[in-house]
């Protein structure tokens, strides 16, 4: 199999062929952080594969304690400034890796960590955060704070922490996990945009560390700690660890917490002959594990970003780190793309995309449940798409086209009319035909790798109101007297009539068909209510919007007198409620 992969590849990088997954496809990297020749300046392979083929960057070891803070009251960020200009003139994402390890830590802090107070580390380890994340503030995307604290052997009750000198020799004063908590508490305040990460090995599978890791970032969820995710590091061999049930499941119970997986670390080791050459069947067994573990993955979409430790074994911790071990990595000492690479590849082209029925909302209120006839939709975690956002186009007929470069939604077979489509999110217009059935069959095509099928019930109508800006909820999109945007700066006055935008209208007659643009000219066609400041307001025409997609409706509603301020604003369609927590502007 194999053996094919190469001749049937289009020639994607693995940054391009993530980027149709919604997948971040990263890389560890190293600059001179130990005085080492600089692969980044000196090796022009290292610094075009690494641009080109990766869209994540996360240094190695130059964010690391002992390199960036060698002495305590210095600290050298020149390594990792280089790497993160590097990944922004590449147009790259970049992870920082680590805040607090009990490993890796430079000498003095070892030192003063045999006579120091709890408080004075507590105090050392703030500054280190604070310094650190301010440093690289707005820059970096994600941060794994607390890495490696779990212990390997749980035992009894309560996680067990590994013995460190922020847990317990001496720690930072803190019991369990609670040096964990205070590092997240501390990066989340110097840099509250950046997605932070708790990093650990032996999670990969079941098992009893895995459920210590578990229990504390759902504490930290449940109480509100600043986490955003867990980064699984896969440094693994060939063979069954970890299993595809074992993997997925821990996938599936972290991202139901609401936080996202990172695979942080992968490589795969194989035996090396003293050359640091590797048997043909072994990089196949590789490339074979490689795809087991993104096939994983990209099937359960809070997975959201893939990253190897390196990516050329020219460049790898293995052979230091595994003796008679080697060989991990995508490319070889040459930067010659080995058969993990393009099992990689194939597998980003190929593996379906999951389609789940919760995730198919309405696109106005981003609420789900029952689907209507002619309704707004997004789809999320539609995980296989273009790579960069594509807008609606008119198909040869003047309907705007079912077929996005290649994206397609089917609902019962029938192509529906597409708003936009990019991996990861399509918006799609339910087709006429769903009218008067109980249920739709949703299944969402590209460039025929096909997703599974999703069953949505199909209800008359879903009305709901655009907003102004992308939560489904506040200033609703309504324009006074039909032109300028209601806002609080321009209100609308009592008795004006303001033009609502909305979708989820059901059948609508004489506009039914799939696609077609709205006429100039409306008839009121739409059993449309409307309460503004819970006081009915005259509805003057509701049916398609002029100019617009057959599905977007138009309500033209009279603003009750005696009234001034955000006032909540809702429509009827055949009884049914638009969504809560939209308002209109009045003076
Ligand atoms: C390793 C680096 O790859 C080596 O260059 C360094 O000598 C030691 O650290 N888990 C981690 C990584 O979180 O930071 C480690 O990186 C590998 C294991």
């Amino acid at each position: 199999m194999i053996f094919f992969w190469a001749a049937l590849l289009s020639a994607q990088t693995l940054r391009q062929a993530g980027a149709q997954r919604a997948l971040l496809m990263g890389t560890a990297a190293d600059a001179d952080e130990f005085g080492n020749p600089d692969p980044l300046v000196l090796e022009p392979l290292y610094a075009s594969t690494l641009g080109t083929q990766y869209s994540l960057l996360e240094p190695e070891n130059a964010m690391k304690w002992n390199p960036i803070h060698p002495s305590q009251t210095i600290y050298n960020f020149q390594p990792g400034d280089e790497l993160v200009a590097f990944a922004q003139a590449h147009q790259m994402q970049i992870r920082g890796h680590n805040l607090c390890w009990e490993a890796y830590n430079p000498a003095w802090v070892n030192t003063l960590a045999l006579t120091a107070t709890p408080a004075t580390m507590s105090a050392v380890l703030q500054d280190h955060i604070n310094t650190v994340v301010t440093h690289y503030k707005g820059k970096l995307f994600a941060w794994d704070v607390v890495n490696e604290a779990v212990s390997d052997t749980q035992a009894g009750t309560g996680t067990a922490m590994k013995d460190s000198i922020w847990y317990n020799q001496p720690g930072i004063g803190l019991t369990g996990t609670g040096y964990v908590e205070q590092a997240l508490r501390w990066a989340h305040a110097a840099d509250p945009n950046a997605l932070l990460f708790y990093n650990d090995y032996n999670i990969e599978d079941s098992g009893a560390k895995f459920n210590a890791v578990y229990a504390m970032v759902k504490d930290f969820v449940t109480r509100g700690v600043p986490i955003n995710g867990v980064g699984i590091q896969m440094h693994i061999a060939t063979g069954t660890y970890p299993s595809t049930a074992g993997l997925t499941k821990n996938i599936q119970q972290l991202t139901a917490l609401g936080l996202q997986v990172h695979i942080t670390e992968m490589d795969v080791r194989i035996p090396v002959d003293s050359s640091g050459n590797a048997t043909t069947a072994d990089l196949q067994a590789q490339a074979q594990t490689y795809q087991r573990i993104l096939t994983v993955c990209l099937q359960n979409p809070g997975c959201t970003a893939f990253q190897t430790w390196g990516f050329t074994d020219k460049h790898s911790w293995i052979p230091g780190s595994y003796s008679g071990f080697g060989a991990a990595l995508s490319f070889d000492a040459n930067y010659q793309p080995k058969p993990a690479f393009n099992s990689m590849i194939s597998t980003l082209q190929t593996v379906p995309p999951v389609l789940s029925a919760t995730a198919i909302v309405n696109a106005a209120s981003y609420q789900g449940g029952a689907v209507a006839p002619g309704e707004l939709v997004t789809i999320f975690q539609a995980n296989l798409g273009p790579g960069t956002l594509v807008g609606a186009q008119l198909d040869s007929n003047g309907l705007v086209s079912s077929n996005l470069s290649g994206a397609q939604i089917f609902f019962d077979g029938k192509a529906a009319p597409l708003i936009y489509a990019v991996a990861g999110q399509i918006s799609a217009v339910v087709p006429y035909e769903v009218s008067g059935k109980q249920q739709t069959v949703v299944q969402y095509n590209y460039n025929g790798v096909v997703s599974n099928n999703a069953t949505l019930p199909v209800a008359p109508s879903a009305p709901a109101i655009f907003t102004q800006d992308t939560s489904g909820s506040g200033p609703g999109l309504v324009l006074n007297g039909g032109t300028s945007l209601n806002t609080a700066a321009n209100p609308a006055a009592g008795g004006s009539v303001v033009a609502v935008l909305a979708t989820g209208g059901g059948t609508i007659k004489g506009g039914a068909t799939d696609g077609a643009l709205a006429p100039e000219v409306g008839d009121q066609t739409l059993p449309v209510s409307a309460t503004i400041g819970g006081i009915t307001a005259t509805v003057g025409y509701a049916g398609p919007a002029p100019g617009e997609v057959n599905g977007v409706m138009q309500i033209n509603l009279t603003v009750p007198a005696g009234m001034t301020g955000a006032q909540p604003l809702v429509i009827f369609v055949g009884g049914v409620a638009s969504q809560s927590g939209v308002t209109v502007a009045v003076k």
